[in-house]
């Protein structure tokens, strides 16, 4: 790779903006998963705010174990250790507010529209752009803290993502149609996902509801998953205060509540 392409440490410095997240960096030009780099850092006490990124995975991991595929030098890759108090939910309801903030970050940016899928994949018109994967973990001694990995398709073309997925990404160079300062963007989402998380600590998930659920690509869809060994399809209608998705199947009283699925739209 090109020294001058690569999200080195020194480079991003001239574009953090913020206060805690980014306040201590480390870099790998390769790496099997930035979650499970940081997670081993944490372990070992790393503080909050720590970021770890890369410029490329060869073991990139997705919610439901789902592998996540990114060509070298070209998108964002990254985690970051987050020791939320005791906060019950905190992996999903983090998730959509960070989704949240990532897809109004995205739109403010290049101009297009970026929406979310429940409950971690950011979502375009043309195609899914990024994803998050929050990992809680309990350290020996008891305590946990959190991995939360973004992943974000910036400077990748169609040809880089792999055929199955083809039809279905897109990138920011995609749609913006030029090709995108990597630092700078990631300044940008680093900035968003720090008020996002100072917001979310002071008021929680409340402050993000309304914006998920006018975001939420699938709101008043039918949507498929699988529960109990069996395929069901329902309507969503947005999602619980705790995080949940509400799905109403045919001629049902009560929405079901979904936590772990995955809810597919064919
Ligand atoms: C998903 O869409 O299922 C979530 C994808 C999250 C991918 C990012 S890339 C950086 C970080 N490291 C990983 O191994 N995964 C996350």
């Amino acid at each position: 790779m090109d020294p001058n392409e690569m999200l080195l440490p020194s480079v991003l410095r001239r574009r953090l903006k913020t206060r805690l997240l980014g306040r201590r960096v480390y870099y790998y030009p390769e790496v099997d998963s930035t979650n499970r780099v940081a997670v081993d850092l944490a372990r070992c006490g790393e503080p909050e705010g720590t970021l770890v990124l890369t410029d490329y995975q060869t073991k990139g991991r997705g919610r439901a174990d789902h592998t996540w595929s990114s060509p070298p030098g070209k998108d964002l890759l990254f985690s970051l250790v987050l020791r939320p108090d005791g906060e019950p939910g905190f992996v999903l309801l983090s998730t959509l507010a960070f989704s949240v903030a990532v897809a109004e970050a995205l739109t403010e940016t290049f101009g297009f529209y970026a929406g979310v899928k429940w409950p971690n994949d950011i979502y375009t018109r043309e195609g899914k752009i990024g994803g998050i994967l929050a990992e809680r973990v309990v350290a020996a001694g008891g305590k946990a803290f959190v991995v939360v990995g973004i992943g974000l398709n910036v400077n990748s073309v169609k040809n880089d993502f792999p055929p199955a997925f083809r039809d279905r990404a897109v990138s920011c160079r995609v749609l913006a149609g030029r090709t995108v300062d990597r630092p700078a963007l990631m300044g940008t989402v680093l900035a968003a996902l720090e008020t996002c998380y100072d917001t979310f600590r002071d008021r929680g998930f409340a402050a993000f509801k309304p914006a998920y659920e006018r975001l939420l690509v699938i709101n008043g869809w039918r949507v498929w998953f699988d529960r109990s060994g069996r395929r069901l399809a329902g309507t969503v209608e947005g999602v619980q205060d705790d995080g949940a998705l509400l799905v109403r199947l045919g001629g049902g009283d009560e929405p079901l509540a979904l936590y772990n699925e995955t809810v597919s739209v064919e």
